[in-house]
């Protein structure tokens, strides 16, 4: 890019509900990024298969990439596509024709981020995704940046929206599942396809992006065990919370004993004293656990246009503001070797049963019990998921973790 130019060009592929939050505030900061920039930044394309002839961006929609790779004024790329198929490749395009690019998409970073960072480091232009983990929340900068001091021992946390809005619905009003989920995606906050969301894929990428951050290998999705929320029940949660729990899906990359990674995502039991257990409907949150610092928590919407658009807006200033500079975000590949599969860590289990057949292994126990359940539940000791099975047999498969 020029620095001497008088104003910096944004192009935005993919005019969804994020790529039309972005262009909204462009326009409606537009003097507070100028300020900041010191120059405008102005949107000069939109790249969709579609038209908008009543939207007042109607004039900047273009329809072929190669517009935009082609223009020389075109500073700085959004991707908010989606996806890792047709947004892998313009962004590779982009990048490679010496764009800076700016992306919510957590999917194509959890997958080709150690790749996309490759290339941009070639061109030397800037790649950037603050927004594709926790929505609107300041999560990546602050733990690539303000806590790179620390040795991280833990980073975990409630990483998907859509799944916690439904959790909480479940959980507050008694609502069912597919009605919750109805309203989530009329609230904009799920995936093109929900199952994303509900079967933990979304949250897994997420996981990802932020283990990589913290430990310094790409973790790939593909590599770790992730769990989503369909088996949860209403006497789940009626069962968790009268032993004190709520439950919420859970993203978790911690540092193990062996000196390897723990990825995964798993429903979770978390204790109301937890500060966790507070984050309701879309809200996301993210604690980072470190040695200096001690324990951090991040909070915030984790979906929804304008909170995305927020953290895609900052990037895109951060970008315009370093014209001449490549920030220096990097990582090193994966290293198989170095996870941990979570199935070999001992966790605490919470164990759904019929009242009248309990396992040997609870003879004796005092079980939870809700009055108008047909069922009680037990919390184990601490086991990997081989000895539950052994224990439990195949209640195993509905069981749930506990958070601790
Ligand atoms: N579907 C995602 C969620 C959008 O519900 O969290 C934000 O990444």
């Amino acid at each position: 890019m020029n620095i001497l130019k008088e104003k910096i060009n944004v192009a935005i592929m993919g005019f969804g509900i994020v790529g039309s939050g972005v262009a909204q505030v462009l326009d409606m900061n537009a003097d507070l990024v100028k300020a900041k920039v010191g120059r405008p930044v102005e949107l000069k394309y939109i790249l969709d298969v579609r038209d908008f002839p009543d939207s007042p961006y109607a004039d900047k929609v273009v329809h072929d990439f190669a517009v935009i790779e082609n223009d020389p004024d075109v500073d700085i790329v959004v991707e908010t596509i989606g996806g890792a198929k047709i947004a892998y490749e313009f962004s590779k395009r982009a990048l490679s024709a010496g764009k800076s690019l700016v992306t919510s998409n957590k999917e194509l970073v959890a997958k080709h981020g150690y790749e996309l960072l490759s290339i941009a480091k070639e061109k030397k232009v800037n790649y950037m995704f603050e927004a594709s983990v926790g929505g609107g929340i300041p999560v990546l900068r602050p733990l690539m940046q303000c806590l790179s001091g620390n040795r991280v021992s833990e980073v975990c946390g409630i990483l998907n929206g859509t799944t916690n809005f439904i959790l909480t619905k479940m959980q507050r009003e008694g609502l069912g599942f597919d009605e919750a989920l109805k309203q989530a995606q009329a609230l904009g906050y799920a995936e093109a396809d929900p199952t994303a969301d509900i079967q933990g894929h979304d949250a897994c990428r997420k996981i990802c992006i932020l283990g990589t951050l913290a430990f310094g290998n790409h973790i790939y999705p593909e590599g770790i065990s992730c769990e989503g929320i369909t088996k949860i029940t209403l006497d789940d949660m009626a069962l968790a919370m009268a032993a004190g729990y709520k439950i919420k899906l859970v993203g978790r990359a911690i540092a193990t004993e062996k000196g390897k990674v723990c990825a995964f995502v798993a429903p979770s039991l978390v204790p109301v004293s937890n500060a966790l257990s507070t984050v309701d409907d879309v809200f996301n949150a993210i604690t980072v656990r470190g040695n200096a610092v001690g324990e951090v928590m991040f909070y915030g919407p984790g979906a929804g246009s304008l909170p995305t658009a927020s953290a895609v807006v900052g990037d895109v200033i951060d970008c315009a503001m370093h014209v001449e500079h490549r920030k220096g975000i990097s990582w090193n590949d994966s290293a198989p070797e170095r996870l941990e599969s979570s199935d070999d860590l001992p966790f605490k289990w919470f164990v759904r049963t019929e009242k009248d057949s309990v396992p040997a292994v609870f003879a004796g126990k005092q079980p939870i019990c809700c009055p108008d359940s047909p069922y009680n539940a037990y919390i184990t000791d601490p086991m990997t998921a081989a000895q539950l099975t052994s224990a439990v047999g195949e209640l195993a498969e509905t069981a749930i973790r506990v958070f601790e």
